[in-house]
């Protein structure tokens, strides 16, 4: 039987708005930059949280491997990738496209450039200049935004790395937002990938540095291994499955008395 068919291509504008909504917090979308940048090989991710009122801005430098123009290109292009391909072992990627809902799930104009055999590329998503041009295809302009250009200087030199901006942070900075309720979202930003990542941030060897408005962040163990107050911990479990072998192992916290104020139970 013959099917009629229809080419329904997007509209780029109501596609991109509805993706802002799948509710990432700042940190969990912060988080999923960062596993890009892990991905990539990176040792050292930097985060920078920089208050400027209305034009605050947000960014995200790693010294991953980079990427070259086309894989820039496709890097921002919406699910460039397909779910279901094979990946590397070592690839936290799996839908191809955390970059693109993580970043617009906090702001409106979202740039990346990035460095590999020390040529740069540039490419940026601008949801406000999408918006004026309601009937433009999926419009992303080369470069960063005129008078963002200096932004970009930390890539200076770099033989690779990426760096990610966030700026126009509209889901952020709301009426009435201030720079007290900046430093406090720094703060939960902190903590939460303090836990997120803290296999990766932990020990004289660890495999990353990762470094918020240039200070380190500390590792926090939500299972408080080592700790002489546990009760018990179980022998680990392993699991196979079709993607592989899980390891599961059940913690027992301490009771609250007998923790310090230092020792906030992972419940707090
Ligand atoms: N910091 C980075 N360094 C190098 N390559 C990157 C970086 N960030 C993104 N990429 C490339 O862009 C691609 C798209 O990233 P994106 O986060 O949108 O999707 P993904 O990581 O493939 O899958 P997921 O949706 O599960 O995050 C990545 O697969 C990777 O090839
Ligand atoms: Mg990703």
């Amino acid at each position: 039987m013959n099917q009629k068919t229809r080419s329904a291509p997007p509209r780029a504008m109501a596609m991109l708005e509805s993706l802002r909504g799948l509710g990432y917090s700042t940190a969990a979308a912060l988080a999923d930059i960062i596993d890009n940048s892990i991905s990539a090989g990176a040792d050292k991710v930097q985060i920078d949280f920089v208050w400027n009122g209305p034009n605050s801005r947000v960014s995200v430098l790693d010294n991953g491997c980079g990427m070259t123009d086309a894989e820039l290109e496709g890097a921002m292009r919406l699910g460039d990738k397909n779910p279901t391909d094979a990946r590397s072992p070592h690839d936290l990627g799996r839908f191809g496209m955390g970059l693109k809902t993580a970043s617009f799930s906090q702001c409106r104009r979202l740039t990346v450039a990035s460095v590999k055999s020390g040529e740069r590329s540039c490419l940026r998503w601008d949801l406000d200049e999408l918006a004026a041009n309601p009937n433009s295809e999926w419009l992303l302009f080369e470069g960063p935004a005129p008078g963002s250009e200096a932004h970009f200087q930390p890539l200076n030199g770099e033989a690779s790395g990426t760096l990610v901006l966030w700026e126009n942070l509209d889901r952020i900075i709301t009426e009435g937002y201030n720079s007290d309720n900046f430093n406090d979202l720094i703060d939960d930003v902190e903590s939460h990938l303090a836990m997120v990542f803290h296999r990766l941030i932990q020990g004289p060897h660890a495999r990353l540095q990762l470094v918020l408005n240039r200070r380190p962040i500390a590792p926090w163990d939500p299972f408080m291994s080592g700790h002489p107050a546990k009760p018990w911990t179980s022998p680990i479990a392993h699991h196979k499955t079709d993607y592989g072998t899980i390891a599961v192992q059940c913690h027992v916290l301490p009771h609250r008395d007998k923790l310090s104020n230092a020792e906030p139970p992972a419940s707090e």
